[in-house]
């Protein structure tokens, strides 16, 4: 009987995780892989256009749970996944990054004395307000095998009582997504379709809670925005929670009043990373962003109290500013007046981190 593994996947962030391990694994024909998607994020632009764009295949089961409060969510998503685990069986599951399908298929597997792979193990924000963190910390103490993007990402766990026999340093598959579809995304023509030319523009992308579900935060960044676009234009492809909050807190027609200031709808992978490579800088909360701005090269300013991927400030053209007005401003106008400090790539982050993972999998599962 061949090993059985589940790669599971939920939002947006996770897509990007899994295509490397999904392209690896079909080179094992002695393990038999399959995906399942528990429908956290469903949107054709959340979910289908990275299905899409990545060439991940349809997954295999579908749990189409949905957005609801976190508990629920969360709750959703164990008492669907369970049914299918019961029914399939794997030898073992790999989870990915930190999201609330990350931590709630992780639980169920492990009830079941189903092996369990994390993969981006180990990153620590030590903000436990974040709902990131404590899928983190919880998904890495159930965790069998234990994959770290970062050095960084071992000492933590260790710190945490990991057994070090259970962490492997292997990279990041994330830029291994990066890495094969650069080429790909050279030829979108995403700054055509929004008028723009390279180096002439600045993105923005805002989703956490901490930025956009607080008033006052999003106005302080609102009256950041305003002053920077005097001098660069901003495309803001908007997240669906972010543009909820603008018209909930009755902030739209501020945006609206900024001319330079570009809303789109959430952009698919390939126009994005175009426009990564392209932008002249990055305002973000994003996580991931921090870590693609650092192996393409461009300024990424993070608009946080901290980072759980410190690699991309150590090493990497990140800077974590926080989400005062003056301080976005600032570090903004520094940028445009040639300013910024210059990165070099994170160790491992070659393109192969999934090759790493796999190989160490099969050895493990035999
Ligand atoms: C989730 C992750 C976060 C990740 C982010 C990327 C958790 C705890 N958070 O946050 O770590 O960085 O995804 O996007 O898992 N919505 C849609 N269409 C969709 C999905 C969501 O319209 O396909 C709307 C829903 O109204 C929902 C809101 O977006 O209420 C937020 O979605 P949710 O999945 O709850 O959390 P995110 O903020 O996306």
């Amino acid at each position: 009987m061949k090993p059985k593994v589940m790669n599971v996947v939920g939002a947006r962030p996770n897509f990007m995780k899994i295509a490397p391990l999904m392209n690896e694994f079909k080179k094992y024909p002695d393990i038999e892989a399959t995906l399942l998607h528990t429908g956290q994020h469903y949107d054709e632009v959340m979910s289908k256009l990275f299905f899409h764009d990545l060439g991940i295949p349809e997954p295999d089961t579908y749990l189409g749970v949905g957005s609801s409060n976190h508990g629920t969510q969360t709750g959703r998503i164990m008492i669907e996944f369970e049914k299918v685990l019961l029914q399939e069986k794997p030898d073992l599951v790999i989870v990915v990054g930190d999201v609330n399908s990350t931590i709630a298929c992780g639980l169920v597997a492990v009830k079941q004395n189903v092996k369990l792979a994390h993969v981006e193990a180990g990153l620590r924000s030590f903000d436990r307000s974040m709902p990131e963190e404590i899928n983190r910390v919880l998904t890495d103490q159930i965790s069998d095998f234990l994959f770290v993007t970062e050095k960084s990402g071992e000492e933590n766990l260790i710190k945490e009582g990991i057994d070090k026999k259970k962490i492997f340093f292997v990279g990041n598959v994330m830029i291994d997504t990066l890495r094969q579809h650069l080429k790909r995304a050279e030829i979108s023509s995403i700054l055509n379709k929004l008028s723009l030319r390279p180096k002439e523009f600045t993105i923005l992308t805002l989703h956490r809670p901490s930025n956009v579900d607080d008033e006052e935060s999003l106005s302080q960044i609102l009256n950041a925005l305003a002053a920077i676009q005097e001098h660069i234009k901003i495309v803001f492809p908007i997240h669906p929670r972010s543009q909820a909050r603008l018209e909930q807190f009755g902030l739209s027609d501020k945006i609206n009043q900024m001319p330079q200031l570009m809303i789109t709808e959430p952009l698919g992978y390939l126009d994005f990373l175009k426009l990564m490579s392209e932008a002249k800088f990055i305002l973000t909360d994003s996580g991931g962003i921090q870590e693609e701005t650092t192996v393409l090269g461009t300024p990424c300013l993070t608009l946080r109290e901290n980072t759980e991927r410190p690699v991309t400030e150590s090493c990497g053209t990140n800077l974590v500013i926080g989400n005062k007005a003056d301080a976005i401003v600032r570090e903004s106008m520094r940028i445009l007046r040639g300013d910024f400090k210059m990165g070099r790539q994170p160790d491992l982050w070659d393109g192969k981190a999934a090759k790493r993972i796999v190989r160490i999998l099969q050895q493990n599962l035999r």
